[in-house]
């Protein structure tokens, strides 16, 4: 099957400080029903909101702060209790803002720090938090510590990023060793400046930090507290996995073919593995500063979130501390990128989350600003994912939405989920904009297919931006029909599913924090689960993986549980209810939730 999720591009082994304003007790009913007080980040739903394609308030066609402060209602009524800004700080945008050149700023392009504020004090007015994204593998090449570390190999900042020695082989310079970028050719850069090379996890003008020097430790950690102390309450922490290399530099395994020989990736380079380039130990050591930071200046209400694409539990568990003093949210990326619908291994991934992580806190995801939306689970004959409105891709999104919002965990979710918006790349390579796509070019397409502007409506636009402007990526076709103005309205919309989903997750106690107890668990085509709340209220949740209708039974006397009636709490538009355990029928990608009475 092709590879869908670009976490392989990414990494190829892989496949308060007083004066923190007092957070409103404003989020819900009570403090088990809501996401208020210390671990109000446990059971809440985040949305990831990538700033240039929300909102444009200023008509010059990239989104921008007021823009996002101007629908803070829309995220409000949705039921977000806090939204993830992926980089808003000065950048020369060559990866869209993860190439920072200043950690305390806000680009010109986004708005002031004033408008910064405004946003802050506005959301925590509706009862929402900020999390911004925090890169701390790489800055920018224009950042003045980079600069400042290439202009000599004495200066005070010479040890603060990777400079090496080129490797001298028949009197011809070469790169240290065989690591290549995440984003194609390899991760050393001749400096003539330096001769030496520095090294860069990603894209060149993304030169990685030094996490072995103190000094950068303390700035960051310095550039934690600034942005806690202006009201943020939290981090999703980028590439985080990345922070370390292998001291002794040591040349990555290929990856090998059927044919024995090293694999070719997208861009032309020979593929290696990431033992010597990721998830090494040492980052633990860090990740304990950063949170003995975050708690200290946050008065233990700041959220630390990891972009953590590892391949086993037993990895993810280790993200939280062994006394739980590292990530309260590492990313669970096992459940939502399995991009196929295998029950059994739902069942397992999920089951695993419930009972593996020493009952800490799950994070699920289904997709980012670096993957393909979830219309990727619309299958060919052949494994390929099929893009686009399908015959079942309003099924398919219900059934998604329901494994994220219906489980045990926090939700992340990226905007556009809401109302269906689906994956567009760009048909031809002279409009990419995403530099990896203009580099793997037609293997890889870049993520502009995934970041395109938010639709809000059916007038010019989709009322992104102002009528006539060249929006920085194109709006899709389906802006149309699919859009916040023609979704609202409806209740058989998939805005609408959202909207009570996340209303069920907060408000009702087995939905809330309830176990997860998986159900029919020989049963290869429908994914079931219990979930039971502190008072023994019991929710049923079943969910068809496939095209086919299907009937199922649940015997609940191995849980406890006594009743057979059922009280529909959702089910798909158009499907008759059942009255009883015993017999639930689902039409195809067809969801039921039900109480147990
Ligand atoms: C993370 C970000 C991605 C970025 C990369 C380099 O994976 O999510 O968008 O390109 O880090 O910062």
């Amino acid at each position: 099957m092709k590879t869908i999720g670009r976490v392989c591009a990414l990494l190829p082994a892989l496949f308060l400080a007083t004066s923190l304003p007092a957070f409103p007790q404003q989020l819900g009913a009570s403090s088990t029903q809501n996401a208020a007080g210390p671990a109000w980040w446990k059971n809440a739903v985040i949305c990831e909101i990538y700033p240039r394609s929300f909102q444009d308030s200023n008509g010059d066609g990239v989104g921008d702060l007021n823009g996002i402060t101007s629908r803070l209602d829309y995220l409000q009524k949705l039921g977000v209790n806090a939204i993830w800004l992926t980089p808003i700080y000065p950048s020369p945008q060559v990866d869209f803002g993860y190439d920072i050149s200043d950690y305390e700023a806000i680009d010109p392009q986004y708005g002031t720090m004033a408008d910064f504020d405004r946003l802050v004090a506005e959301a925590q007015k509706r009862g929402i938090r900020i999390i911004m994204d925090l890169v701390l593998n790489h800055t920018s090449d224009q950042d003045p510590w980079f600069k400042e570390s290439a202009s000599s190999r004495t200066n005070p900042k010479a040890d603060w990023y990777m400079w090496r020695d080129p490797k001298m082989v028949n009197g011809q310079r070469e790169p240290p060793n065989n690591w290549i970028s995440g984003f194609g050719g390899s991760a050393w850069q001749w400096d003539p400046a330096r001769r030496q090379y520095y090294y860069h996890r990603f894209y060149v003008q993304q030169p990685d930090l030094n996490w072995n020097n103190p000094q950068v430790r303390q700035a960051m950690y310095d550039v934690e507290r600034f942005w806690i102390r202006k009201g943020v309450a939290g981090f999703r922490l980028d590439a985080i996995t990345a922070l370390f290399e292998d001291p002794q530099d040591r040349n990555e395994p290929y990856v090998l073919g059927p044919d024995g020989k090293p694999r070719i990736n997208a861009y032309g380079d020979k593929e290696v593995t990431s033992i010597y380039t990721d998830n090494l130990p040492e980052v633990h050591d860090v990740l304990r500063q950063l949170r003995q930071v975050a708690d200290e200046t946050g008065s233990g209400n700041t959220v630390l979130i990891g972009e953590t694409y590892l391949n086993s539990i037993a990895d993810l568990r280790k993200m939280y501390g062994a006394n739980n003093d590292e990530l309260q949210l590492p990313m669970d990326m096992q459940v939502g990128f399995i991009n196929k619908f295998d029950v059994p291994l739902f069942r397992r991934r999920i089951n695993e989350a419930e009972t593996e992580l020493n009952g800490d806190q799950p994070l699920f995801v289904f997709d980012n600003h670096d993957n393909p939306r979830w219309d990727r689970y619309q299958l060919s004959a052949d494994g390929t994912p099929q893009y686009g409105y399908g015959p079942h891709h309003d099924g398919i999104g219900r059934v998604i939405a329901t494994v994220l919002f219906a489980s045990r965990d926090t939700a992340l979710m990226y905007y556009g989920d809401a109302i269906g918006m689906v994956t567009t790349p760009p048909a031809r390579k002279e409009d990419v904009r995403d530099p990896i796509g203009i580099r793997g070019w037609p293997k890889e397409k870049g993520r502009d297919g995934e970041r395109t502007p938010m639709q809000w409506n059916a007038g010019p636009d989709a009322g992104f931006s102002s009528s006539g402007v060249k929006t920085w990526l194109p709006i899709p076709p389906s802006y149309t029909t699919y859009n916040v103005a023609a979704e609202e309205p409806s209740q058989d919309s998939m805005l609408h599913w959202y909207q009570q989903l996340i209303a069920l997750k907060k408000g009702d106690p087995a939905l809330h924090d309830g176990a997860e107890i998986m159900l029919n668990t020989s049963d290869n085509r429908v994914l079931s689960w219990l979930r039971k709340g502190p008072d023994g209220e019991s929710v049923v949740v079943a969910c068809n993986f496939t095209d086919q209708p299907q009937t199922i039974s649940f015997n609940l006397s191995a849980q406890g549980v006594q009743g057979t009636r059922m009280k529909t709490l959702m089910i798909t538009p158009g499907a008759a209810e059942p009255q009883s355990l015993h017999s639930i029928q689902l039409g195809p990608y067809g969801v039921y939730i039900g109480e147990v009475r």
